[in-house]
């Protein structure tokens, strides 16, 4: 496990990281609040986890257009700090990606992106969290499974792979709703306590209410029945999605009872095409939902999480799950010779180029894949050189391309 965790040395480099966009974020909206998400916050973090944050302006900013000149304005000055950074605003929420190159003090770079209006995401990190609070066994399955899924090159949402959150929720569901006695208990079927506030229960986002109940009371859940060990839930949880879970007719859900509804039901059979616009409302595209990993979000339940998985991306995984569960049958769920095989790097995969940075030979190629990112759920613009057409409001879409299947 020591091998997989970063040392605390890195986990506090990134968090004095967060305090330095802190003190940038408050010199240009005094009252504004960088509230970080993601690994670093459910302690998931291994060695090459990002910084996932979202900026929130302070009280200052009342207009909508004072909020939409933010993102550039803080582009600007973290640039004028130093820092690399690029605002992407082709996307449905803006966002920061920054880079803080290898310094004497930490030796490893480390990425950083900042979002703005990703309430949801920050709600989902303390579900997440408060999973990995009911039982120890949840954080050493997932940093197993992560260190497994990024050796084995099929967490790369932007080459049509799996997001880490994706492989969260698929350990969650197996450890709610499959390990029998089950490891956890589903936290967002708990009973509502009487007076809980309704910020509790719903968050409203545009048209949009989402139900954003789950249980914090982590302390009053009875421990799990479940002795397993961490080998034995590994080898069950490989056994289950490599020869059980319905790849073609099932969508996890873990806010659902028994953790499953069909494809059918939720209508997620054919990929879809919708169009997505910028804050601004400047420019369109248009968007492909695959749903040929459907992996419900627990709170935003129209959004599929397993969207940037595509064909080529979904075989792969399922390769790798079935190598796994072979090596495990024949050398044994337990030792750390297994977490060595399981584990061994899998030969590299092409670099990812972003669409802006390609010559014109390689802008004509067209990519299979589809991103995913914390910030933005996958509509970046590296996704429109993967199945989307950026187009200005107005024109017509063209060059579409099919979807992967
Ligand atoms: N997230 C989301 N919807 C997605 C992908 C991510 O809401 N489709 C949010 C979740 O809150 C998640 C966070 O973004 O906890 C970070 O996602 P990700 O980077 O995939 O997970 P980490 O645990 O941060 O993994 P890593 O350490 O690899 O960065
Ligand atoms: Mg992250």
């Amino acid at each position: 496990m020591n091998e997989i965790a970063p040392p605390e040395s890195e986990i506090s480099f990134r968090r004095k990281l967060l305090q330095d966009l802190k003190r940038i974020c408050q010199q240009l909206s005094p009252t504004a609040k960088l509230v970080p998400f993601g690994s670093l916050v459910t302690g998931f973090a291994t060695a090459s986890s990002d910084i996932d944050c979202v900026f929130f302006p302070g009280s200052e900013v009342t207009t909508e257009d004072e909020f939409t000149e933010l993102p550039s304005l803080l582009e600007k000055k973290l640039q004028e700090e130093g820092f690399n950074a690029q605002l992407l605003t082709r996307t449905r929420v803006p966002i920061i990606k920054m880079v803080q190159k290898p310094t004497a003090e930490n030796p490893q770079e480390i990425q950083c992106d900042i979002g703005f209006r990703n309430h949801l995401a920050i709600r989902n990190t303390h579900l997440l969290l408060s999973y990995s609070e009911c039982d120890a066994r949840v954080k050493q399955m997932v940093l197993v499974i992560k260190w497994w899924a990024k050796k084995r090159h099929i967490n790369s949402p932007y080459r049509g792979t799996l997001s880490s959150y994706g492989y969260v929720l698929m350990i969650l569901h197996y450890l709610i709703n499959i390990v029998q006695p089950p490891v956890l208990p589903n936290l967002q079927l708990q009973r509502i306590p009487e007076n809980t506030s309704d910020d509790e229960i719903y968050h409203k986002q545009g048209e949009n209410i989402y139900n954003i109940w789950f249980s914090k009371d982590t302390e009053s859940i009875q421990p799990s029945l479940n002795t397993s060990t961490l080998g034995e839930l590994l080898r069950g949880f490989f056994d289950y999605y490599s020869y059980k879970f319905g790849w073609g007719q099932s969508v996890i859900s873990i806010r659902t009872e028994g953790g499953l509804l069909s494809k059918q039901d939720k209508g997620w059979t054919a990929a879809k095409s919708r169009a997505a616009n910028t804050v601004d409302g400047n420019e369109t595209w248009e968007v492909k939902d695959r749903y040929l990993f459907a992996l419900e979000d627990p709170f935003e339940t129209g959004h599929n999480v397993g969207r940037t998985c595509n064909g080529p991306g979904v075989a792969r995984i399922r390769d790798e799950l079935r190598r796994a569960m072979s090596l495990i049958k024949i050398r044994g769920d337990r030792g750390r010779r297994l977490a060595r095989f399981l584990c061994e790097e899998a030969p590299p995969e092409r670099p990812f180029v972003r669409r802006e940075e390609r010559n014109p030979d390689q802008q004509e190629a067209k990519s299979p894949t589809a991103p995913d990112s914390p910030a933005t759920h996958g509509e970046t613009t590296e996704e429109m050189s993967t199945g989307i057409t950026q187009t200005r409001v107005g024109s017509t879409p063209a060059n579409t391309q099919p979807e992967q299947r």
